[in-house]
């Protein structure tokens, strides 16, 4: 039985932005959302969540067309690698043979397109590709997300919040994307069609956040500034290999520090146009993930 709703794909439903937007969707009585994982294990559970789930690997291309059958709208997410190129390259041919009329991009913060640290150039030239394709796309473009003090990235430890430049950059709290993502997608492409949106909402430094987080905690946090070059070293103590995507944050934190990449430090916060609010501050942030943050000390 079809149905007379457009469909919506969310990729990244087990991870930090795609979970939120799932958990947003779900509920939305004008669309039907479909999920997927490429853990064939994950998908009765996820079906039990969000409805609909399929299998999908974004590194076997063969999955891309049985998972994008009748989709109208999709959610285009990648993880921190640098197969990002060839795995986005490859979503954005399935979905224009598989007839998707809106393709929303997961992006970077690049108001400027002179822009030559490696991740962020690899996100300018998916852009280019998704607009070379001919589907009506919108591009999300965030700033730092405050998640990275939570999530993977270990940037809270010990309670210290920790950073590669002592610089101003913009943070954007991931509730506040997945909500206007999940509000692109639900109004579709004849509202934000050939649209770019911008999210960071407040620029501070290590030491901002610092003072921030005790705030909202109630507990010390100190800053930790670390140089640019110490962020490989951490990474490499995590991790035996290291993606490519990691040089390119390496290199993100060159540019900022040494001002190549002051633009980093920008507000520019879209929201209230697409949410009718501004973005959470990191004090509201922090008030929200209190207990989060609290495992950190
Ligand atoms: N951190 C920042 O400050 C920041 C700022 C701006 C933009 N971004 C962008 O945000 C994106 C990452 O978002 P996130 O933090 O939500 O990522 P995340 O938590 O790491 O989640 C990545 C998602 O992609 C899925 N995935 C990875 N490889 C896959 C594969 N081969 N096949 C199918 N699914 C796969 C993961 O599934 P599994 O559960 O199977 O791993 C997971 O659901 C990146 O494009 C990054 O450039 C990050």
């Amino acid at each position: 039985m079809g149905s007379s709703k457009p469909v919506i794909f969310v990729l990244g439903a087990t991870g930090q932005l795609g979970s939120l937007m799932a958990d947003k969707l779900k509920g939305e009585k004008t669309i039907a959302l479909r999920v997927s994982s490429r853990k064939k294990e994950l998908i009765p559970c996820l079906k039990e969540k969000f409805g609909e789930a399929v299998y999908l690997d974004l590194d076997d291309p063969r999955t891309f067309p049985e998972a994008l059958e009748g989709v109208e709208r999709l959610f285009l997410l990648t993880g921190y690698s640098f197969d990002m190129l060839v795995q986005s390259k490859a979503m954005i041919d399935a979905a224009k043979k598989a007839g998707v009329k809106h393709l929303v991009h997961l992006g970077v913060f690049t108001p400027k397109p002179d822009c030559y640290d490696p991740h962020f150039a690899w996100h300018q030239m998916i852009e280019t590709y998704i607009k070379a394709s001919g589907i009506p796309y919108t591009l999300l473009h965030p700033n730092c997300f405050l998640q990275n003090f939570t999530g993977f990235y270990g940037m809270a430890h010990k309670g210290k919040v920790i950073f590669y430049t002592s610089k101003k950059v913009g943070w954007i709290a991931l509730e506040d994307v997945a909500e206007a993502a999940a509000k692109i997608l639900v109004e579709g492409p004849s509202k934000h069609q050939g649209k770019d949106y911008w999210f960071s909402t407040e620029s501070l430094n290590i030491q901002e956040i610092a003072e921030t987080f005790s705030q909202a905690t109630s507990t010390k946090f100190t800053a930790d500034a670390r140089s640019p070059d110490q962020f490989i070293k951490d990474i490499s103590a995590r991790y035996q290999t290291i993606d490519p995507y990691f040089v390119g944050v390496a290199n993100f934190f060159h540019q900022v520090a040494d001002g190549r990449m002051d633009y980093i430090g920008e507000v520019r916060d879209d929201l209230p146009q697409l949410i009718g609010r501004k973005g959470m501050t990191a004090s509201e942030w922090a008030a929200l993930h209190k207990d989060e943050l609290l495992k950190f000390v």
